[in-house]
This record gives C-alpha cells, structure tokens and sequence, in this order.
C-alpha cells in the first residue's frame, strides 16, 4: 500500500500546504489525497459513508453522505400495497431491484435519459444525486391492467394502440390521487416545461424498456416512474424501475413476474423477481 507522504505528494500535484507537515490531519487533506490517488470509478467506493438518515419509506432508506449532492439508497425486502395495507417481506427484493435499476439507469443514461445514478455500491446501497422529488408518480400503460382496467370497467391485457401517460399527486394523506397536468401546475407541483420534460424522458423510457424485456421475452404492460430536481433545476429520473414498479408479463403464457404476486397473493413472489432478474440482467 501507498503511503501517504506530504513531499511526494505536492511533487505529483504542485501544491501542499505548509500546514499539513505538522498539524493535525483533517478530512479535507484526505479528500484531496483521495481525489489525487483514488481513479474516478472508485472513488464513490472508498469516500461514500452513510452519514445520518433523511428518510425511511416503504422500500428504500435515504442516507446523508460526506457530499452535499449525493445521498445513499438502501433498498430494503419490505414490500406493502393498498396504502401500506397489507405488509410483508420479499426476500432478496432489495438486492435484486437495486440492481436492476441501476443497470437499466446507465442504460438510459446513454440513450438520452438523465438519471440520479452515481454509483452501485454495494448489493442493496447505491449513491445517487441528491434531488428534489417532483411529488407525482407518472405512469405509463402499453397493456390495460391494475386501476385501468378497474376504472374504466374493462379486462386486464387488452393492447393500446399507443401508450397512455398519467399522473398522481405523490401525498400519502390524500392517497395519491390521479391528477391532470392543469393541476398539477396549479398547485405548483411542477411548472409546465418540467411536464413537458418528464412526459418526453416518460416515453422514451417506455420505448427503451419495451425492446429491452421483449429481447428477453418480457411484455411491459405497465410502470411508475419519479423525477427529481438537481440544485441546478435539472430534471433527472430518480426513484427506481423494477418489479416492484413496473408489471412484467412473460410474453408467451402472460404469467405475471411482478408485485402484482404479492398484491394479488399468487405466490412464488420470490421466483418472479429472481426470474426477472436473471432474464434482464444473467444473474
Ligand atoms: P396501477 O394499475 O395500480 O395504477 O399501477 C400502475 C403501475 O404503477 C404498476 O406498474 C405498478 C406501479 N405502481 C407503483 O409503482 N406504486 C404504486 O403505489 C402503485 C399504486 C402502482
């Protein structure tokens, strides 16, 4: 291992304070020894540390790190549905839609979409931009299902011949209730060239996805998706893409290898998100 020498180290870099030959050594002389020595694809590695935690929901912990614009996700088996009604554990939930979201993040990262990925750290812990969350879930449907097909008194599988986009206004008091774009601009949610912006990454998601699981013969009948706000204002995806937020099909016999196992007890929850992804991802 390297050891950390202030004369080489200035000779490398051109710069040493004076004060680091005799004081104490601080957190900010080992960020710029990090920053130095450590290549840029391991830095999150060795510098990310959970500091204090934001935020519990129902799927994901939210920690501080030593960066102000960067938090850590842990992503946990917990599962609920209904508003939190019925409750459970899905095991190797967490490992397996943390995973699957970052490698389909970096996917759409290339194809034009941004997203809050910074990082994987480990199996369950991912570092991400910190962001504003725009409080609406936006869902997009190839395939009538779920609250579709229940309100609009319709069968579940039928295929539109374009997809639909909705909204509903993130608030847990409220239930989250759809709501339009008038409204959500109204209540000053989002401005319209945000929803603008978040219907155009919206679709283009939709499109990448639905080649992505056709190939591993997979129907994207339905998914949520959220959006964050940088400090900048730039809109960026956030949250996660997964079984737990999307509905997956097997393209043959339409078995459902999503939550809708666990909403809707079917069972062998576990077997649908391994086989989920080991189509996707190989493993
Ligand atoms: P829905 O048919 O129940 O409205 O669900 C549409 C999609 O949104 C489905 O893929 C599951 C996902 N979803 C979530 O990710 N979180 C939620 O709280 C709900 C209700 C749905």
């Amino acid at each position: 291992m390297e050891v950390y020498n202030p004369t080489s180290f200035e000779a490398d870099i051109g710069s040493c304070p004076k004060e680091w030959e005799s004081g104490p050594i601080t957190l900010d002389m080992i960020d710029r020894i990090i920053c130095h020595y450590v290549p840029s694809n391991e830095k999150g590695k060795i510098t990310m540390n959970k500091l204090e935690q934001l935020y519990e929901g129902k799927a994901k912990k939210v920690f501080s790190t030593e960066d102000p614009d960067v938090v850590i996700v842990s992503y946990k088996d917990d599962a609920t549905a209904f508003d939190g009604l019925k409750k459970g554990t899905i095991t190797g939930k967490g490992a397996i839609n943390n995973q699957m979201t970052n490698f389909l993040m970096q996917q759409l990262e290339k194809a034009g979409v941004p997203t809050h990925f910074v990082e994987e750290l480990s199996e369950r812990e991912t570092a991400v931009k910190k962001v504003s969350i725009v409080p609406l879930e936006v869902i997009v449907r190839n395939v009538s299902a779920g609250s579709f097909a229940k309100h609009y008194g319709v069968e579940e599988g039928i295929v539109f011949d374009a997809p639909t986009i909705e909204f509903s206004y993130k608030n847990d008091d409220l239930h989250d209730p759809l709501i339009n774009d008038y409204h959500a601009v109204a209540l000053h949610l989002a401005t319209w060239e945000e929803i603008d912006q978040i219907k155009k990454y919206a679709f283009q998601v939709n499109d990448f996805l639905k080649a992505e699981l056709l190939a591993c013969g997979v129907t994207l009948v339905d998914f949520k998706l959220e959006f964050g706000k940088t400090a900048d204002g730039t809109i960026v995806l956030a949250d996660e893409i997964s079984p737990d937020t999307c509905r997956f099909w097997d393209a043959k016999t339409g078995e459902k290898l999503d939550k809708d196992r666990f909403r809707r007890d079917l069972g062998n929850v576990e077997g649908a998100y391994q086989e989920m992804s080991k189509r996707l991802m190989g493993k």
